[in-house]
């Protein structure tokens, strides 16, 4: 990169959130993204381990920024050490000039210290490809419904109330994999992101399975099954059972290994592709969950 991109600019790596330049960070990815973070206050579920790579301006505007977290993978059942990378985003007036491109190798480096592998979501592949990230194709899971079992006993969880929000809090960080063949388990900041950017997405308890569901309903009558969150996962019969719906069809946004029921597999068609860097020893189709996309 061209010095003079940097000129008038101060690099720093900053982990502490609450400090003026974590908020300034914030403020980038607000006008960037349009994200709110006031639901990670709310819930008291910042990543710890969130980490940001950035360039400032003189008066502390952050200019551009590159994030790093530890990710809690599991693949076939095991717990691998992976990090993501997040928040990549530069100021309209500072683009074009490289400042992305560094602040992505800095961040591989400190990566690269970490794990062996790293991982993304994006819109934009391309500007990844010479970083040695290559696309990696998910499959959801579709198919007929099982025949229900158990009574119903689903709870609608509300945004609003207290109570639901601790129950969900709780639910989150003692967690088990939704699946053996790969899943994420942790990132309850983000899960809260997504299920509140999430159009349609209704979170259910269901006491009798000690589970939360993050279900949407598409037109036609398919259910679709976006995560599960709970201590033991219970079979997608007792899940329909206690949820008390009959589904024309079910759809699975991660892989239903656990479910004791078996969909076609179908390709992801979203905007955002997983890309990949590094060990990622996986021979089955497969879809992280949705719910923690970051
Ligand atoms: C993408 C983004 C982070 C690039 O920041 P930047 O500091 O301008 O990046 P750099 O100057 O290091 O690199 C620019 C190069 O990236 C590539 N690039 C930029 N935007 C791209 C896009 N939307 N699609 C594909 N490639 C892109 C181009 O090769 C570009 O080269 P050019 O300057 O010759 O046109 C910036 O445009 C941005 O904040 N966009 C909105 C947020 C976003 O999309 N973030 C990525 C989400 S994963």
């Amino acid at each position: 990169m061209d010095e003079a991109a940097t000129a008038a600019l101060v690099y720093r790596e900053n982990n502490e959130n609450g400090s003026p330049t974590f908020q300034a960070v914030m403020d980038l990815l607000a006008d960037t993204f349009d994200l709110n973070i006031e639901p990670l206050k709310t819930f008291d579920l910042f990543e710890p381990t969130y980490r940001s790579f950035s360039y400032f301006t003189e008066n502390r505007t952050c200019a551009a920024n590159v994030s790093a977290i530890d990710v809690p993978l599991f693949l076939s059942g095991n717990p691998v050490k992976a990090t993501g990378i997040q928040s990549v985003a530069t100021r309209p007036s500072y683009r074009h000039r490289g400042l992305s491109r560094d602040l992505l190798a800095r961040a591989l480096a400190w990566c690269d210290k970490q794990s062996d592998l790293v991982l993304l979501h994006t819109s934009i592949p391309d500007f990844y490809l010479p970083f040695g990230f290559s696309i990696v194709q998910e499959h959801f899971f579709v198919g007929k419904p099982p025949e229900a079992v158990g009574e119903a006993c689903a709870h609608e969880l509300s945004w609003e109330s207290q109570k639901d929000r601790a129950l969900l809090r709780q639910m989150l960080l003692s967690r088990t994999p939704a699946s053996s063949v790969a899943s994420i388990c942790g990132l309850s900041g983000m899960f809260i992101l997504n299920a509140m950017g999430t159009e349609g997405l209704c979170l259910y308890h269901l006491p009798a399975l000690q589970v939360v569901v993050a279900v949407k309903n598409k037109e036609g009558g398919t259910l679709c099954l976006l995560d599960i969150i709970g201590q033991k996962i219970p079979t997608l019969a007792q899940i329909v059972g206690a949820l008390d719906c009959a589904p024309s069809s079910i759809e699975a946004h991660f892989s239903p290994d656990l479910l004791d029921w078996t969909g076609t597999k179908a390709p992801c068609q979203k905007k955002n592709v997983l890309m990949i860097r590094g060990e990622f020893d996986i021979d089955r189709p497969f879809m992280l969950q949705p719910t923690l996309a970051f």
